[in-house]
């Protein structure tokens, strides 16, 4: 969003009573202009005598989404969010939020800031800084307790989570919910205020923890969460500041953490992902593209992909014909649909009545001809180019003309699927992750010949289904599978050369990530990495460094959770231990190399992870496999586990400097040049004196 010319204020008086309009579409983030307008409306409200009561409403569609982001990386202009509020909440008029849409970040801070607050039924309220490595810095940790206390102050501003009107109503952040038109409810509500005394959020009492100890308990649960990212205990402080300090000494102390804030790492890091998960989906080149109608989906495998991705189609509203190889097959597939819409039921997320609905808009079959109907196919059958060319030979055989006909391969070439139809421009990836009902990211794989407005169908649909589409070129593993692989070998490496598999899942998850890689290996099973690596081998360049460690354990019988034994060994009710016969294992594989193990500290481990993701990053986006470098930070993110907080391995790599980037990667290089050959991308851009988000473009 740009600031525009129209981001304005404006007054209106309804029968003694100011509507104040916040109007800077899309979202009325409070630039400077609108802080502004708030002040000069106050102003004029205090000067003018026939004015009694003022209510604050949003233009549009939100009431304000809060400060506007876009302004943080910028010196700051006067006036300030805190003096815009300080000058409303100092009204001696009844000063009313009218909230509609949402009330996040700064835009609660104002509505904390006026003496009353009511809400449309369908509106959001929260203060979701945290989650752009923030703290509220208007007044939010200090007013918010004092309106709603300590202990639900808390929870929301610890996790950023936004509350439905029904819950604000009940906490006592909003003091009416609207019955009926918003503007109307407030200026009704507004005018019963008139010369009663104001409730000041900022003059209440202290608030009083619930209970001693209250914050030190608190702080474990919050760390965890965390990650390590520094915000949410940030805001636990802000928080325990306003149980103990005075209102004004408190403010100061808030402002102070938010300034500090304002210019980490974390928050530059976050704020790119703010602006990159939103800007995957603006393709360079595919402006003008015009999505397909898709109003029926046809899936074809109810495996573990093909049931996760008929539950999404299914929850997104589209009906869903299902195809299976036989009708034993099919029995299964139902069963898995079901199982995953039970998963929904047991959590509370969904009623035995919406599941049965659902399930009514599920038609299975075992004839092709009967898909001829949808208007989008996704096929998910074994991993097999045989089998994937059958498929859609047979689907170029039945599907209508225009359907987009689509794969949910992993790795294989689809080029060489699309070449099995007679209509390559309708063939696409549509590369989903497991489990595909509840993962967000949606690889959007164009190949040679796919058509722009397929590629535009495949991010219309992912939308719909809630996920976030980035868009993808061919390549054995496409973005994220690609440097997983080489994530994975570096992780190999390390074992054979010296740590230990839980030793690397426990560095890289203080790192930040979801989980170790070996432990996400134990998750998803090792014969798919086994057999990949069998296919593989006949190619393999005689350069590379092999790591059988792997294959031993398969050998062994180990597959992972499945198996209860993997890297790990799996007991009902226990954590997973570390399983002693691979420790052995390793020993031998290393000394049958002659390899003298030696130590890898917790930052050996994490820097030479990253940067072989950095590298192979790099390498993907000169290729033009991704478009850009924010592609291959939301892939990450979205689909394995990156934290969020760095912004994904090519924003990190910005932080880093990309000059010291490419030394280590050269320093690394000297001990095996194969796998460690720095990307060309890198060198260049380390030589101009550049980084990754130079790319990105604006
Ligand atoms: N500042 C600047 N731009 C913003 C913005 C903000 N706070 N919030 C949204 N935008 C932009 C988006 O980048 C997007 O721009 P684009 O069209 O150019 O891509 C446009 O507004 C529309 O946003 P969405 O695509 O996200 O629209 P949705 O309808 O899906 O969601 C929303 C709307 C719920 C408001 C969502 O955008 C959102 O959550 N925004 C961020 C809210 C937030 O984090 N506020 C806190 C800011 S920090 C703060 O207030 C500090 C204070 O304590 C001092
Ligand atoms: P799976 O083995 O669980 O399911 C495959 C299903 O396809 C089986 O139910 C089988 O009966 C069915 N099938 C086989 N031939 C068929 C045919 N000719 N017509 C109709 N159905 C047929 O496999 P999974 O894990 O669901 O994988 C499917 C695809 O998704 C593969 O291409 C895989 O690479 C890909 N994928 C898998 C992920 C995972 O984590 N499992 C993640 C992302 C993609």
């Amino acid at each position: 969003m740009t600031e525009t010319v129209e981001a304005a204020v404006g007054i209106e008086v309804k029968d003694g009573i100011a509507v104040i309009t916040v109007d800077n579409p899309p979202v009325n983030a409070i630039s400077q202009a609108i802080r502004q307008g708030l002040i000069d409306a106050m102003n004029e409200i205090a000067g003018n005598e026939d004015i009694k009561a003022a209510i604050i409403i949003g233009a549009g569609r939100v009431f304000i989404a809060g400060a506007d982001v876009r302004e943080f990386g910028k010196p700051p202009l006067p006036p300030t969010l805190p003096e815009a509020i300080t000058a409303i909440e100092a009204s001696e008029k009844p000063v009313v939020a009218a909230i509609h849409g949402v009330a996040l970040g700064g835009g609660l801070e104002i509505a904390l800031g006026c003496h009353y607050r009511i809400a449309d039924g369908g509106a959001k309220l929260g203060l979701p800084e945290v989650n752009l490595g923030l703290i509220p810095g208007a007044g939010g940790t200090q007013r918010l307790p004092r309106v709603i206390g300590i202990e639900k102050a808390l929870d929301l501003i610890s996790t950023g989570r936004q509350a439905g009107a029904k819950e604000a109503a009940e906490i006592g952040l909003v003091d009416a919910v609207a019955d009926g038109e918003l503007e109307a409810a407030a200026l009704d509500f507004a005018r019963a205020r008139v010369g009663q005394e104001l409730p000041i959020g900022s003059a209440r009492e202290t608030p009083t923890p619930p209970a001693d100890n209250f914050f030190e308990n608190a702080k474990p649960a919050i760390a965890k969460r965390a990650r390590g990212q520094i915000s949410p205990l940030r805001a636990l402080e802000a928080v325990e500041i306003a149980a103990t300090l005075p209102y004004a000494e408190g403010v100061k102390r808030e402002r102070e953490i938010f300034v500090e804030l304002r210019g980490s790492d974390q928050a530059l890091a976050l704020r790119h992902a703010f602006f990159a998960e939103r800007a995957v989906a603006k393709v360079p080149g595919l402006e003008d593209a015009k999505p397909r109608e898709v109003a029926a989906i046809a899936v074809i495998g109810g495996g573990t992909m093909g049931a996760g991705i008929a539950v999404a189609c299914l929850r997104a509203g589209f009906p869903v014909i299902m195809a299976e190889a036989n009708d034993e097959a099919l029995e299964r597939g139902l069963a898995n649909v079901t199982a995953n819409l039970d998963g929904y039921v047991s959590r509370g997320r969904m009623t035995e009545d919406a599941k049965a609905e659902l399930l009514l808009r599920l038609t299975t079959t075992v004839d092709y001809g009967e898909l001829a109907a949808a208007d989008l196919v996704i096929e998910a059958v074994f991993e097999d180019l045989a089998v994937k060319k059958e498929v859609f030979g047979k689907l170029d055989a039945v599907m209508k003309p225009g359907a987009v006909i689509a794969t949910n391969t992993s790795y294989l070439d689809i080029n060489e699927i699309a070449a099995a139809t007679s209509r390559p421009g309708d063939v696409i990836g549509l590369h989903f992750f497991s489990p595909a009902h509840i993962m967000r990211l949606l690889e959007i794989v164009r190949a040679d010949k796919t058509a722009p407005d397929v590629i535009a169908t495949g991010f219309a649909v992912g939308r719909k289904l809630g996920k976030v589409g980035v868009l993808s070129g061919v390549c054995d593993g496409f973005i994220g599978n690609r440097i997983l692989a080489k994530f994975r070998k570096q992780a190999d490496y390390m074992v054979e050369d010296g740590a230990l598999p839980w030793e690397v899942d426990a560095a890289m998850e203080a790192f930040g990530m979801a989980m170790g890689p070996f432990k996400v290996m134990d998750l998803s099973g090792l014969d798919i990495s086994w057999a990949m690596r069998k296919r593989q081998a006949p190619d393999r360049d005689p350069k590379e460094r092999y790591v059988g460690i792997a294959d031993r354990i398969c050998e062994a019988g180990w597959l992972g959770r499945k198996t209860g034994r993997g890297w790990y060994i799996y007991e009902k009710g226990a954590q997973p231990a570390p399983n002693p016969d691979v420790e052995k294992i390793i020993i031998e594989e290393s000394a049958s190399k002659g390899i003298k193990r030696g130590i890898f500290t917790v930052e050996d481990i994490q820097n030479r992870i990253l940067h072989a993701m950095i590298n192979e990053g790099a390498k993907i986006v000169d290729e033009g496999i991704a478009k850009r470098p924010l592609d291959v930070d939301m892939v990450e993110i979205m689909g394995y586990g990156f934290p969020r907080w760095r912004g994904g391995p090519m924003c990190a790599a910005d932080i880093i400097g990309l000059d010291k980037v490419l030394s280590a990667i050269n320093e690394y290089a000297e001990e095996d040049d194969f796998y460690w050959a720095p990307s060309p991308l890198l060198e260049r851009l380390a030589a101009e004196g550049k980084s990754f988000s130079d790319l990105n473009g604006a």
